[in-house]
Order: C-alpha cells, then sequence, then structure tokens
C-alpha cells in the first residue's frame, strides 16, 4: 500500500483553469442531482415541515405582547380571564406542535442524509473496484481511501448540521424579520441598520475560517499518512532503527497541527464575542427607541417586549450559519474529488457485443501488439508471438525487460496500443468479462489473503466449490499437509493468531486457488519466489500437475522452474531474443545458456 503525502495534498490544490473549475462544478452538479432525485419527495416534504416548526416557534413573542397588551387589561379591567387563558393555551400549543415537528423534521433529514450517504458510499466503492488496474497504479491507495472516509465525513457533515443549520438560520431570520414588519417596523429597522456591520463581520469570518480550516485539514492529513506509513512499513522502521527519527517528525506534525488547531480556534474567539456585543447594541438600540415610544405612548409595552424578544432571538443562528460556509466548502471539494473517481472510466472497457467462448482451448497470440503505459515511453515496440494451445512457456530476462507487461496483456489488465492479443482467434478485447475471467488466470507474487477462512480463499477461484473440491486442489499443489496442522485446519481464519501463514505458504494457497479455478491459461509471475528449495521441489511437482493439460506462462528468475518448461522465451527491452527448447538454449551459445552456466556455477 503507497500512501503519499503529495497524493493528500495534491488534492487541495487550486490552480484550475476557469474551464476545468466549470467542468468540475458541473460533474459535482450532476452527481448531487443523480443522488438527490430518488430522495425528492422526502426533501419537499422536509422542507415544508421545518417551514411550519419554525413558523409556530416565532409565534411565541407575538402571542406574548397580545397577551400582555389584551389578555392583561382584560383580567384587570373586566376581571375576564378568558382572553389570557386562550392566550396561554395557544402559546403552549403553538411550543409542543413545534417541538414535534422539529423531531419530525430531525427524523426526517437524518434519514434523508443517511440514504444519501448510502447511496454514494456504494457507488464510489463499486465503481473503484470496477476501475482498470491502470487507475490504481496511479490513484493512490491513500487517496481512494480518503475518498471513502474524509470525504464522506466532510459531506455527511454537511447535511447532518451545516444543512439543517442554514435552513433553520434562514427560516427563523426570514420568520423573525416578518413578524417584527408586523408587529413593530421601527425595531425591524434598526435591527436592519445592524445588517452591514454583521455582513463585514461574517465575510471577514468566512475568509479568515476557510484560510485556518484548510489549513487544519492539511495537517491533519499529513499526520494520517504518516501514522499510516509508519505502521505499514513497521517492519522496515524496525530494521532500520528508524523510531526515535519518526517519533520526532511525527511531533512536528502533531503540533502544526496544534498550531493550525489554535489559529482557527482563535478566528472563532474574536468571532463569537463580536456576535454577543452587535446582538446586544441592536436590542440596547431596540430598547431605547421603544422605550422612547412607550414614554409617548405610541408603543404598547408588550410589542416592546416581543420586539426584544425577536431581536434577542435574530442573532441566535447566526454562528451556525457563518459555520455552514465552511462545510460548504469542505464538502463541496469532497464531492468534486468523489465525483472525479466516479467520472473515471474502466480504461479496459467491457465489449458492447461479446463473443463467447465456452470452452477455450489455450492460444494465444500476440499480432502486432506495441505497448506503452506512457506515451513517451514505449515497453514492447512491435511484438509477435503464438502460443500454441497447451504448451509451457518459461519466461525469463533481466529486469524491466517487460516480462511482467506481456503477462498483464494476456491477462487483459491492459490494452494494447496497437495490434491485438487473441485467445483461440477471439481478441480478448471481444470476449465476454466472464468468459475471459474463466480462461485465463494470472497468479502473482503478492499472493493476497482476504479475511476470511483458508477453504474461503481457496474457494475464490471458483465460487462455490465444494469442500472435497477443495482439498483436491490443495493436494494438488502440496498445501494440504501445512493446512492440516493449522488450528483449525481448512477453517482456520487467516487473520486471526495462528492463521498466519508464511509468504510460501500463501503461495501454495494462491496455487490452489489457481488450480480449483481450473483455467485454459495460466500464468505465473514469480510465483514461486518465495518458496524455499524442498518446497519449491514439492511444488515443482505440484507445478507439473497445475500446469499439464493448459497453456502456461511462466516467469521465473529461478532457472530450476525452466525445466518444466516445453518452450523457453528470453526477453530484452521488450523483444524476443531468443526461443527454443530448454535443451536447445543450454546446448546453444546464446544469452539463455550463459545466464543457465552462471546459475549451475552458483548452486555448487
Ligand atoms: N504501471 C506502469 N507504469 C509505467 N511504467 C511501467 C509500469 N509497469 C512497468 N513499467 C515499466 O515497463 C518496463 C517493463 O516492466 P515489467 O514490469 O514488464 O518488467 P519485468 O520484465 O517484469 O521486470 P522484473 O523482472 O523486474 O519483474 C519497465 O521499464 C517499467 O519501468
Ligand atoms: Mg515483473
Amino acid at each position: 500500500m503507497t500512501i503519499t503525502l503529495e497524493g493528500v495534498e495534491g488534492e487541495d490544490r487550486q490552480d484550475f483553469t476557469r474551464d476545468e473549475s466549470r467542468a468540475m462544478r458541473q460533474r459535482s452538479l450532476r452527481l448531487l442531482g443523480s443522488l438527490l432525485r430518488p430522495l425528492r419527495g422526502r426533501v419537499i416534504i422536509a422542507m415544508l415541515i421545518v417551514a411550519v416548526s419554525t413558523g409556530l416557534q416565532t409565534a411565541g413573542p407575538a402571542l406574548i405582547a397580545y397577551g400582555i397588551d389584551t389578555g392583561l387589561p382584560a383580567i384587570i379591567e373586566q376581571q375576564d380571564a378568558m382572553p389570557l387563558a386562550l392566550i396561554v393555551l395557544l402559546y403552549l400549543a403553538a411550543a409542543i406542535a413545534g417541538a414535534v415537528l422539529m423531531w419530525q423534521y430531525t427524523m426526517l433529514s437524518a434519514r434523508i442524509s443517511q440514504a444519501f450517504l448510502f447511496d454514494l458510499r456504494g457507488r464510489i466503492y463499486r465503481h473503484a473496484q470496477l476501475l482498470s488496474l491502470e487507475f490504481h497504479e496511479s490513484y493512490t491507495s491513500g487517496r481512494i481511501i480518503a475518498r471513502q472516509t474524509n470525504d464522506l465525513d466532510s459531506i455527511r457533515e454537511l447535511l447532518d448540521s451545516g444543512i439543517q443549520g442554514l435552513i433553520r438560520g434562514v427560516l427563523y431570520m426570514a420568520f423573525i424579520g416578518i413578524a417584527l414588519l408586523f408587529l413593530d417596523p421601527m425595531s425591524a429597522l434598526v435591527i436592519a441598520a445592524s445588517l452591514p456591520i454583521l455582513a463585514l463581520l461574517t465575510r471577514w469570518f468566512q475568509v479568515t475560517s476557510q484560510r485556518a480550516f484548510r489549513a487544519t485539514r492539511i495537517y491533519s492529513a499529513r499526520l494520517i499518512v504518516k501514522f499510516v506509513e509508519t505502521m505499514t512499513g513497521i517492519r522496515a522502521v524496525k530494521a532500520f532503527r528508524a523510531e526515535e527519527r519518526n517519533a520526532r517528525e511525527f511531533g512536528q506534525h502533531v503540533e502544526d497541527y496544534r498550531a493550525a488547531n489554535a489559529k482557527a480556534i482563535g478566528v472563532f474567539g474574536v468571532f463569537d464575542p463580536s456576535l454577543v456585543v452587535i446582538g446586544n447594541v441592536v436590542v440596547a438600540a431596540v430598547l431605547l427607541v421603544g422605550g422612547l415610544r412607550v414614554a409617548d405612548g405610541t408603543l404598547a409595552v408588550g410589542v416592546l417586549l416581543a420586539a426584544l424578544m425577536y431581536t434577542r432571538r435574530f442573532f441566535d443562528p447566526m454562528e451556525e450559519m457563518a459555520q455552514f460556509y465552511n462545510s460548504y466548502q469542505s464538502a463541496a471539494a469532497a464531492l468534486e474529488k468523489i465525483s472525479g473517481v466516479l467520472d473515471e472510466n474502466p480504461s479496459v472497457p467491457d465489449p458492447t457485443r461479446p463473443i463467447d467462448l465456452w470452452k477455450a482451448r489455450g492460444a494465444i497470440r500476440f499480432d502486432g501488439v506495441r505497448f506503452a503505459y506512457r506515451d513517451d515511453f514505449v515497453v514492447l515496440p512491435d511484438f509477435d508471438l503464438d502460443i500454441p494451445a497447451g504448451q509451457t512457456i518459461a519466461l525469463v530476462g533481466s529486469t524491466g525487460a517487460g516480462k511482467s507487461t506481456l503477462a498483464k496483456l494476456v491477462a487483459r489488465f491492459y490494452d494494447p496500443t496497437e495490434g491485438s492479443v487473441s485467445l483461440d482467434g477471439v481478441d480478448l478485447r471481444a470476449m465476454h468479462p466472464k468468459d475471459l475471467r474463466r480462461a485465463i488466470v494470472m497468479v502473482t507474487q503478492e499472493a493476497y489473503l482476504f479475511s476470511g477462512s483458508v477453504a474461503d480463499n481457496i474457494a475464490l477461484g471458483k465460487p462455490g466449490a465444494a469442500r472435497d473440491e477443495i482439498e483436491a486442489a490443495a493436494r494438488a499443489v502440496g498445501a494440504h499437509e501445512f493446512i492440516l496442522a493449522l488450528p483449525d485446519g481448512y477453517d482456520t481464519d487467516v487473520n486471526k493468531r495462528g492463521g498466519r501463514v508464511s509468504a510460501g505458504q500463501r503461495q501454495l494457497l494462491s496455487f490452489a486457488r489457481a488450480f480449483l479455478a481450473d483455467p485454459a491459461v495460466l500464468i505465473l509471475d514469480e510465483a514461486t519466489a518465495s518458496l524455499d528449495i524442498p518446497s519449491e521441489r514439492l511444488v515443482q511437482e505440484g507445478l507439473t500437475t497445475l500446469l499439464a493439460d493448459r497453456t502456461a506462462i511462466v516467469i521465473a528468475h529461478r532457472l530450476s522452474t525452466v525445466a518444466i518448461a516445453d518452450r523457453v522465451l528470453v526477453m530484452e527491452d521488450g523483444r524476443i531474443v531468443e526461443d527454443g527448447t530448454p535443451t536447445e538454449l543450454i546446448g546453444g551459445t546464446g544469452r539463455f545458456a550463459a545466464l543457465h552456466k552462471a546459475w549451475r556455477d552458483s548452486l555448487v
């Protein structure tokens, strides 16, 4: 697993051209649209509920004003408690109904955001898995992990608190404005006078806090990358005694992160008290302007009280709304990055009209193949090769000669830049993906084991295989004995203590997997590299079983493997330089003969 800092930081680049930015925005909006479309009914209902609920909550002060100005005089002057009682009941009813609706709104909006995230999470996983190897070789796993974790988290935060705060804040302020306009326009005017200052303060907050938050995001990403890198490379760390240096570096990252957080908190430290001061000054101004009018007899006391309560509440949602901007920014950036991944097309596309090849014989043909990973560096300039069905090929050649590249082309992890690779005369690009996967299997040095039992891991070669078949496969490649010696035999969990297997044993398991899959063409790329000589001998026998009756391409640096081949290909700089039976080549004067002699000499 490679997790690079560049991969994480590169995401925060800002220097996009205008066209690039527009394209990215459109891509995000398309994704957003496709995610929201199935939810739109629920979104509309949620909006209605929150509007009514906020309306009911804003009714409170107006009811109080009415109670004081109309209900109280009725009791005092006419001994009539009815109006006041009515208002108290109304007040209670509005409060309770508002609360119940708010509860409904919270539940509904949580369901909406969960459905949204559920959909998006699944899409990222499925799509990332579908993308070709080419994508994964350049898009580091650290970045794809960040898509599934950090980015989804930013979006979740926006959905769970950001948007809610914004919607409620906007509605609240709008309703208060309306209520005040009806009740006492003069107080509304006083509040309006404070709006320019408020706008300036909010703008300052947005600019400064955005910078501060971006810094905390970058530093926290660095912290995570350093941590993950240290822990995944723990063996190298220990081997080279890098603990102390790592600890120093990590300490620096922690310090940077702390400082960035302190700065971000500092921004709030200024913003929050400023809001409180502005709010209180405005309350005082409303009190002054209103008090004078009450003294004049032009304003009722109850109305003044209501105006004061409204003014007070008007400023409450401000902080949450200012915060919205931050969560919006990081969620928008996250959505842009996610939509980027979802927009990637597999570079090895499935055919539109696939050709079925039920029973492949296994004849492989390279026809005028030219292949380059990058435009400026051609790995295979002009490649022709015919492998008859059933032949076992040993492919040798120096490091970087293009052996693995050839293997990846046969397995269709990549498509040739020019020319074609075909199986039994059918171009791999036209083959049904299912048939292709059944016919051609590649085993690499990696021999990855997934969590689950040993049997599960072998059964990956043939989903639904019976236990007998699994055991037969393990026997065929010589893995049965060591599996039985594991704590729970075939049911041992490969990730549990005791279930840990060695690198060589892992390779045997991947052989069993390949044997069970029983493909027409089998490619082994350095698949025997981790085996010791005795177990390699054991495997040698297993290999003979494994390779019998099928086309095989065996890439091995160990020349002992070559003995079981029908034909040896020596590759240099993307070309075949020697081609013949092992005996022919060993007996000759070419590179292979020299190589073989050096190897023989090294054995004694
Ligand atoms: N994903 C990739 N992107 C770009 N270049 C690559 C990629 N994989 C391999 N190459 C380049 O292609 C050339 C051939 O690599 P390849 O892996 O096929 O060599 P190889 O013969 O398998 O070597 P080795 O014996 O070391 O495994 C090398 O120069 C390598 O740098
Ligand atoms: Mg290789």
